[in-house]
């Protein structure tokens, strides 16, 4: 079997998945807002008259956002705290995209990347501003729900386009990480949002910068570890 390398913890899971799923839910529950599924009689189809219910789809649209909420909260103090910021966008990351991806599809040599390919950091900022831009926006939109609201006319109005923007950006931006994975070259990373390891081989060849401060961390680790067992082994023989 070949070997594997950690690549996705249990929490980066729990966050891609958590985001993922809740955002399902909510691009489900705010197209039934509008309302498109009577429009286009998926109401009618078996076990779809649900989506055709706008209090339903309101009381799914706001559970699903207390999740995602939850969800991109904990992301940002985790990272913070653990001050890992590999997925943060860097200078140079738009020229950098276009050289990895022209050497993806004419089988060229790749520069050496982090753990992220600079495409990859950009398809964060890009999904990451949208989902903010959608939360700030909705909470504009749970407080002018309120019995009571006073929030000026013209707020309400700029939040609401901006929620329908950002959901098309979101949509668009979605639909091009899933087309990512059509390209044979991405593929062996959707073990790792699934497992948490990817192939040892791949890791070195596609993200070698990433690969090498990995392994050399895990040795000094390792180091570190017979040092104290041996000093342990040192201390005991002394107290006999
Ligand atoms: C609402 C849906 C989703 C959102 C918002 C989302 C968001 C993201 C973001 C922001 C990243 C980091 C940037 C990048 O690597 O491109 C990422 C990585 C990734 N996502 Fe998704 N994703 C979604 C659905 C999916 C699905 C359905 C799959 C299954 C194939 C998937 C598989 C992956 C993989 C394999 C990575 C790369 C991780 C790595 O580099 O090791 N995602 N996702
Ligand atoms: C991926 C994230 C989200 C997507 C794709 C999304 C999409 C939508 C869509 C398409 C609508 C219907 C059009 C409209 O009324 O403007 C809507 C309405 C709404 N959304 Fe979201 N939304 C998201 C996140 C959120 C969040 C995080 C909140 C709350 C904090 C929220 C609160 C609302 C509210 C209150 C409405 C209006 C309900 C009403 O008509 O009274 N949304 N959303």
């Amino acid at each position: 079997m070949t070997k594997k390398i950690l690549r996705q913890s249990r929490a980066n899971r729990f966050i891609h998945w958590g985001t993922a799923i809740s955002i399902l839910f909510l691009i489900i529950s705010g197209l039934g807002q509008l309302p498109i599924y009577k429009r286009y009689y998926v109401t009618t189809l078996p076990g779809g008259e649900w989506l055709g219910s706008f209090f339903e789809m309101l009381d799914l649209h706001y559970l699903a956002a207390g999740i995602l909420i939850f969800v991109v909260s904990f992301h940002l103090v985790y990272h913070t705290l653990r001050r890992e910021f590999d997925i943060m966008p860097k200078k140079g990351d738009i020229k950098e995209s276009y050289v990895i991806i022209k050497a993806m599809l004419t089988g060229g040599k790749e520069p050496p990347a982090e753990k992220y390919l600079a495409e990859q950091r950009l398809a964060y900022l890009f999904i990451g501003v949208n989902i903010l831009v959608l939360i700030l926006t909705g909470i504009v939109k749970v407080l002018k729900n309120l019995e009571g609201s006073q929030i000026p006319a013209t707020l309400v109005s700029a939040s609401t386009h901006l929620h329908n923007l950002a959901t098309v950006l979101l949509i668009l931006g979605i639909g091009a990480h899933l087309v990512a994975f059509v390209l044979k070259a991405n593929r062996p990373l959707i073990r790792g949002m699934f497992l948490g390891t990817v192939d040892e081989e791949y890791a070195e060849e596609r993200h070698s910068l990433w690969y090498n401060r990995v392994k050399n961390k895990n040795k000094l680790k390792t180091k570190a570890k017979e040092v104290k067992q041996k000093t342990r082994a040192k201390n005991q023989s002394l107290d006999v």
